[in-house]
């Protein structure tokens, strides 16, 4: 019996600020892909003077970043790019100046090697994650949570996600960063407010989202934030304020995906996206099992998989190549359905 194919995808990723290279490889037959080797690296550094990403610094700091990381998942995965079978890379949504320095590298090793290029949707991406590192049950509810999206997906197998809800305006993420630097922590601000919030009490009366089904609005409460911030000026307990927000953002969060759950009869609950980091969400999604018990159980990347990264591009990818949905040269780039996220415009309160 002749060997199996075995299948090598290099995947690229720089729709926002981090920049991140992932080599993959697997079976035809198989599933999902095993990663082989990736890297990631982050801009916060070029932007957090700024408060939110700069597009143009962006795309400048992943044309220095690109090669860098290529050459160390390279070498790591001790597999030179004449043995790679397909080239990937996100081409929406995301800032255009960064979405092209990811897709013209997978595009121009394409047309070097003569091997297909697979362009691939962020968000898609982060959904698929999670098989990075797990088997969940089919069907799940797949909640996105991240700086520049935040919505809610039905997800029958790898090939069939449905959307169910995305939020109107902020991203959670997106709101957590501005709501944290209402209250002067640096940026990015989600995992500095969720350090202020754990010493302080959701003491500060916020109110509820009143608009019906499954779409989220984060916005009022970033208002209400900013009106309590004014009010109480030197006498605000900024603890107490934070751990307020947090409470009010995550439980409109909570209520949305219990409601999903139940319309949508699904008792697997998988989270993915920069925030899904956050201990206080993972406590209460831990309680959506053991006091609730809405789900059996609820699942999320490892932290490193939660943030922007190539090897969810990757899964992405495998998916596309095998239902043979190459991608031709030309393919364009996208910018978000949405304005980009944490530019300055959007963070600018
Ligand atoms: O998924 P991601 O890397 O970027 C997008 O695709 O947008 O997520 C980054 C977002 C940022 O808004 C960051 O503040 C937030 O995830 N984040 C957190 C935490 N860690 C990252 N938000 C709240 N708590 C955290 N621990
Ligand atoms: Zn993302």
């Amino acid at each position: 019996m002749p060997e199996p194919e075995l299948i090598h995808i290099l995947a690229f990723e720089s729709s926002c600020d981090d920049t991140s290279v992932a080599l993959l490889r697997a079976h035809c037959e198989d599933e999902t892909p095993q990663l082989v080797a990736w890297s990631v690296q982050s801009q916060n550094e070029v932007h957090e003077k700024f408060g939110g990403v700069v597009p143009e610094l962006a795309s400048r700091a992943h044309l220095q970043n690109l090669l860098p990381c290529l050459q160390k998942v390279l070498k790591e995965g001790g597999v030179p790019l004449s043995k790679i079978d397909a080239f990937a890379a996100t081409s929406q949504p995301g800032l255009i100046g960064c979405l092209l320095v990811g897709h013209s590298a997978a595009k121009t090793l394409s047309m070097l090697f003569s091997k297909p290029f697979l362009s691939c949707h962020h968000i898609q991406g982060h959904v698929l994650s999670v098989f990075l590192e797990h088997q969940p049950a089919l069907p799940f509810l797949a909640a996105i949570v991240s700086g520049g999206h935040t919505s809610l997906y039905r997800v029958d197998s790898l090939d069939d996600v449905q959307p169910l809800g995305q939020t109107r305006d902020d991203a959670l993420g997106e709101a957590y960063d501005k709501g944290a630097k209402m209250l002067g922590l640096s940026f990015p601000g989600g995992p500095e407010l969720e350090l202020l919030a754990q010493s302080g009490e959701p003491s500060y009366p916020f109110g509820k989202v009143k608009m019906p089904g499954l779409d989220f609005s984060f916005s009022g409460m970033k208002s209400e934030l900013a009106r309590l911030v004014k009010r109480e000026g030197e006498s605000l307990r900024r603890a107490d304020a934070a751990a307020s927000y947090q409470t009010a953002l995550l439980d409109h969060l909570i209520s949305r995906i219990e409601e999903a759950l139940r319309l949508e009869s699904m008792r697997t609950l998988v989270v993915v996206g920069g925030v899904a980091r956050n201990q206080e969400l993972r406590r209460r999604l831990d309680c959506l099992v053991s006091e609730t018990g809405i789900i059996d159980r609820w699942i999320a990347p490892s932290p490193a998989f939660c943030t922007d990264n190539a090897a969810m591009i990757g899964v992405h990818a495998f998916r596309l190549f095998k239902r043979g949905e190459i991608s031709d040269l030309q393919a364009d780039v996208g910018a978000t359905s949405r304005p980009a996220r944490k530019s300055l415009t959007r963070s600018s309160v």
